[in-house]
């Protein structure tokens, strides 16, 4: 085995069930990182807290995502796989991180500004430091590259700065400064044709749904809006079926679409019912290996729970040069 080139930390809410946005913007890329890098991925239920009305559903979100992920082929063997919330070293890290984060700092990020637009009634104090938290994570793992999508590049970024004025502040070397690795990511749409696809919208299509389900999902989907007719020529171009034949199909079928659809020669009803069928074949053994997950209903907690202890591990170490660092009563250094 070749060694690998350095720590990949990253992380994502607690949805529950993935979808198609979720697995092309980051599980499949999370995956693909796994034989470079000694990876470490988070469920960041913490960071949920700060959005959430209630947690009835906090546990089973968890335990479903983290299925979707390792069905996915994200792999216990080769990476870290955890819960924060089981590494409670990420809030005593945050605590202190705190300490040299300019309040101004945070009100001024475009996260923090569209979630009080979205959310005006729960702006709490700890959505104020989520981006601290999040350095935390990354920071504590000592990770080098976070893959991130460009709407957390901002996050990125203050991390970095949280890392120079802790090191400066304390004068020392303790924490490293992060990369990111900008995710290339195909702009996905939601079967509305119109927005992202997430989960809230409704507009979504789940990886472990079934194939009658799915194909209902994809024959619902949006196409050019501009065809109204079945004769009416189409441009694939604007087409978010298209879109999604070009990651799922074959290049000989992807070509006879984009032709076929300019010149009305293939219509949206069958042109929707191929790609439900290319989708339900790529998924098939995702969906054969969440099955088998699912019949042991212990493996997951399992685990995410060797994955916490792993974790720990490197938290210990981090706190306590982070710890001496600062030079608490009592701490050898
Ligand atoms: N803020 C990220 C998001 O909303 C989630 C996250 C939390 C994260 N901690 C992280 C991502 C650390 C990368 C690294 O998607």
């Amino acid at each position: 085995m070749t060694a690998k080139k350095g720590r990949v930390f990253s992380g994502a809410r607690p949805t529950g069930r993935q979808h198609l946005g979720n697995y092309l913007g980051a599980i499949k890329n999370y995956v693909a990182m796994q034989d470079d890098y000694r990876t470490v991925y988070c469920i960041v239920d913490i960071h949920a807290l700060t959005t959430v009305e209630t947690t009835k559903d906090l546990a089973f979100n968890t335990q479903e995502m983290a299925l979707d992920w390792l069905a996915a082929g994200m792999d216990p063997k080769q990476s870290i796989i955890f819960v924060q919330s089981h590494v409670p070293e990420v809030m005593e890290l945050h605590t202190i991180l705190s300490m040299v984060t300019p309040l101004g700092k945070l009100t001024a990020l475009p996260t923090f500004k569209e979630k009080v637009r979205d959310n005006p009634d729960n702006v709490n104090y700890g959505l104020v430091g989520y981006p601290v938290l999040m350095s935390a994570d990354i920071l504590l793992y000592k990770a080098d590259a976070v893959p991130v999508g460009t709407d957390q590049i901002p996050h990125l970024e203050f991390a970095r700065e949280v890392v120079r004025s802790f090191n400066f502040h304390y004068e020392t070397d303790v924490l490293i400064e992060p990369q990111a690795v900008i995710t290339k990511i195909p702009k996905v749409l939601g079967i509305d044709g119109e927005r992202k696809m997430s989960k809230s919208l409704n507009n979504h299509i789940e990886l472990a749904a079934t194939p009658e389900e799915t194909e209902k999902r994809v024959m619902s989907m949006v196409t050019d809006p501009q065809r109204q007719r079945r004769n009416d020529p189409g441009n694939p171009d604007v087409c978010n079926v298209f879109t999604l034949h070009k990651i799922f199909s074959s290049e000989n079928e992807v070509e006879s679409i984009n032709k076929d659809c300019r010149i009305a020669e293939i219509g949206c009803v069958d042109c929707k019912r191929k790609l439900a069928a290319n989708l339900n074949k790529h998924l098939e053994p995702f969906r054969a290996k969440r099955k088998e997950l699912e019949g042991d209903p212990d493996y997951v907690r399992d685990v995410l729970l060797d994955g916490a202890k792993r974790a720990k591990v490197i938290a210990a170490e981090t706190m306590a040069e982070v710890r001496e660092a600062i030079g608490f009563y009592g701490v050898k250094g």
